[in-house]
């Protein structure tokens, strides 16, 4: 069939206006702020949207209860929801996924703030705890759960009051190349920390989608992404076999799965940041000791709590109680490596029997390990500028109380040492030590506020050193 070149021409010209029709017609893109740059009326909007979803019943998918039960549930709450199974629990984290879901996640749920608070103009607001490292005014004053929507009295009352700030977010996250390991990293902290100095419901992720806050938080933690980006990480991989990953949500449009690949820039979701590019460098005081440390971590590309823990367990150390307080448990350098450690390829912390002792802390319980290569040169009542290591999610006495049932009392904890640990296992001084935290906060200038620094917080019944 033949097409007169007048034909020819204006179905060009239509094919031509289709394909500009996207750009002429799109929205400008939608800018998420600071919440520090809010001003009244701003609050006023995303207040009422928040009272709006927490008016809901937890049954309509709107509601505040239904979107943090999105993130995390126990099984039991999400079986009492119609497709509970398929849209509740579905918090990524341990997994290429914590950036890409949680991205996702906060979009829905802004949509239906939007919706709910009647103005087109609502967005989500970060927090940046690197700017100010103590909780923004607006979510603890009024301090009063029925005037003010973004405030949550389960938190821990030194932040809600504003008497002390997060400690040690120092990162380099940024200036990783990699994108796994980019994410990984920022998941570790600030992200964990955030979490766990918070306390209350944003302890655990079972909870933490009920406190305003962790909107805030996630909503800084994806800025940071596209600030990397935008640095020059970008080696987000549109090819690879996680960028082609579904996740189901229950969007204001019915069912959405949605595709990783689909939203790598924030720009491709229709929105931006006020400020872009971040810094994500805190420079307090950090006492050298610290800058020593090696952190003990839980890989993501092993299931968090492997059983039976695939490794040769050489070395046994004494049983532990810990309270508020760092506490170092001594190793003998020449025994470690006399036991098998000098070829090892691999070196795990495995601890056996961990069990909290306090009613706060089974709300949130948070550990950190790490390895402090010479035993002479810590001072363990000095942890400032600390950055915890995967704590939120792993640490977590439901988590470890699910996995007990599973896998039975012996179940234990594997912890890997990074790759640049083990040189500094192998040679150094007589000794080295392994360092356990519950970190505390800071004060206004930043010096340390140890919490719960009496009380018996966890106790593990045994630590050995396990190699490959
Ligand atoms: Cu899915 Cu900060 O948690």
């Amino acid at each position: 069939m033949g097409m007169s070149r007048r034909e020819f021409s204006l179905l060009m010209s239509s094919a031509a206006a289709a394909l500009a029709a996207p750009r002429a017609l799109a929205a400008p893109l939608k800018v998420r702020r600071g919440i520090h740059t809010l001003g009244a009326t701003d609050l006023d909007v995303l207040r009422a949207g928040i009272s709006a979803m927490k008016a809901l019943p937890t049954e309509d998918f709107r509601s505040w209860m239904y979107q943090a039960g999105v993130h995390g549930s126990t099984a039991a709450e999400a079986a009492a929801i119609p497709d509970g199974a398929t849209y509740w629990r579905q918090c990524k984290h341990n997994s290429p996924h914590f950036l890409t879901w949680h991205r996702w996640y906060l979009l829905f749920c802004e949509e239906i703030m939007r919706l709910l608070a009647d103005d087109c103009h609502l967005t989500l607001p970060y927090w940046d705890y690197i700017a100010d490292n103590f909780l923004p005014e607006p979510l603890r004053i009024p301090a009063d759960v029925t005037t003010n929507s973004l405030y949550d009295d389960t938190r821990h009352p030194d932040i809600n009051t504003g008497v002390s700030g997060i400690s040690g977010l120092h990162t380099d996250a940024l200036d990783v190349v990699d994108f796994l390991m980019f994410s990984d990293d920022l998941a570790s902290n600030p992200h964990n920390g955030v979490h766990n100095q918070i306390t209350g419901n944003m302890g655990l992720v079972r909870t933490a989608g009920r406190d305003p806050v962790f909107w805030l938080h996630h909503c800084n933690i994806d800025r940071y992404w596209e600030c990397w980006i935008r640095k020059g990480g970008g080696r987000v991989h549109p090819g690879s076999p996680w960028s082609d990953e579904e996740f189901p949500f229950h969007s204001l449009t019915g069912r959405r799965d949605v595709i990783v690949a689909d939203g790598l820039r924030t720009a491709d979701l229709g929105y931006t940041y006020d400020s872009l590019p971040c810094s994500l460098l805190v420079v307090w005081e950090i006492p050298d000791w610290i800058r020593d440390l090696v952190f003990v971590r839980v890989p993501w590309r092993r299931p968090p709590l492997p059983d039976p823990p695939p490794w040769r367990e050489i070395l046994e150390l004494p049983p532990l109680t810990l309270n508020g307080q760092p506490t170092a448990v001594v190793v003998s350098r020449a025994e470690f490596l006399r036991a098998g450690g000098a070829n090892a390829r691999r070196v795990a912390v495995v601890l056996h029997g961990v069990e909290g002792l306090s009613a706060r802390e089974n709300r949130a319980f948070s550990l950190d390990v790490a390895l402090a290569p010479d035993a002479k040169r810590i001072a363990v009542n000095d942890f400032r500028g600390v950055a915890p290591i995967d704590a939120f999610g792993n640490f977590e006495l439901s988590v470890l109380a699910e996995h007990a049932e599973h896998h039975g009392a012996s179940s234990a904890l594997v912890l890997e040492l990074p790759e640049r640990a083990l040189k500094a296992l192998s040679a150094g001084g007589d000794e080295f030590a392994l360092v356990f935290f519950r970190r505390g906060h800071v004060d206004r200038d930043g010096r340390p506020r140890p919490f719960d620094a009496k009380q018996p917080l966890f106790r593990i019944g045994a630590t050995r050193l396990a190699v490959q």
